[in-house]
């Protein structure tokens, strides 16, 4: 059986203007997809894994809205628990990176995180939330926050 083009294909055969932003949850530290979740019990689908990235880069044209980027404080604050899905080796890992580069840069480790999700090869936008005033300064700021290669390539490396 045939499948369906994707939306962007038939609004291009309709010469009407495709989408051009996806909205998904999307941060430094990577989830595990294999645990079933109230939508899915094959396991996670709405996670920015391998194939969505490889779809990203391979579409220049679409921008990723990353949301939740911060965990909900969950970075750097013990009242916001990392949900079970980072609970995985690879987050000691992650988490290890990010503050070794937020020490390095006299930055937050949240601004490290959005610094590396805005500066990236692939277009992404940090869709983040604040309940400050001084929340907000914070990661506003980290748009002026430029990784240097070689702590970009450190924190692509952990994992
Ligand atoms: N499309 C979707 O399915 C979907 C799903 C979820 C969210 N969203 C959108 O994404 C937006 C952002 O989501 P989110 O609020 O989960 O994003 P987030 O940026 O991961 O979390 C924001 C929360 O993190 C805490 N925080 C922010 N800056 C902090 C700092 N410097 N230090 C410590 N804690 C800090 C605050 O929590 P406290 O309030 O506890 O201080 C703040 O409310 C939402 O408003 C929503 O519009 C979309």
């Amino acid at each position: 059986m045939r499948r369906p083009p994707p939306a962007r294909n038939l609004a291009a055969a309709a010469g009407l203007p495709g989408y051009e932003v996806l909205q998904y949850h999307h941060t430094y530290l990577r989830r595990r997809t294999d645990r079933p979740t109230l939508r899915s019990p094959d396991g996670d689908i709405g996670v920015v894994d391998g194939n969505l990235l490889g779809y990203l880069r391979a579409e220049p044209a679409l921008a990723l809205v990353a949301y939740s980027p911060l965990l909900g404080g969950g970075y750097v604050r013990e009242d916001k628990p990392l949900d079970a899905a980072l609970d995985h080796p690879g987050t000691a890992r992650r988490l290890a990176a990010v503050r070794e580069v937020a020490k390095e840069m006299g930055a937050s480790v949240n601004q490290v995180v959005l610094a590396w999700l805005i500066g990236g090869d692939i277009p992404m936008i940090p869709l983040v939330g604040a309940s400050s005033v001084a929340q907000l300064e914070e990661s506003l700021a980290a748009v002026d926050l430029e990784l240097t290669a070689e702590q970009r390539a450190g924190l692509d490396a952990a994992y």
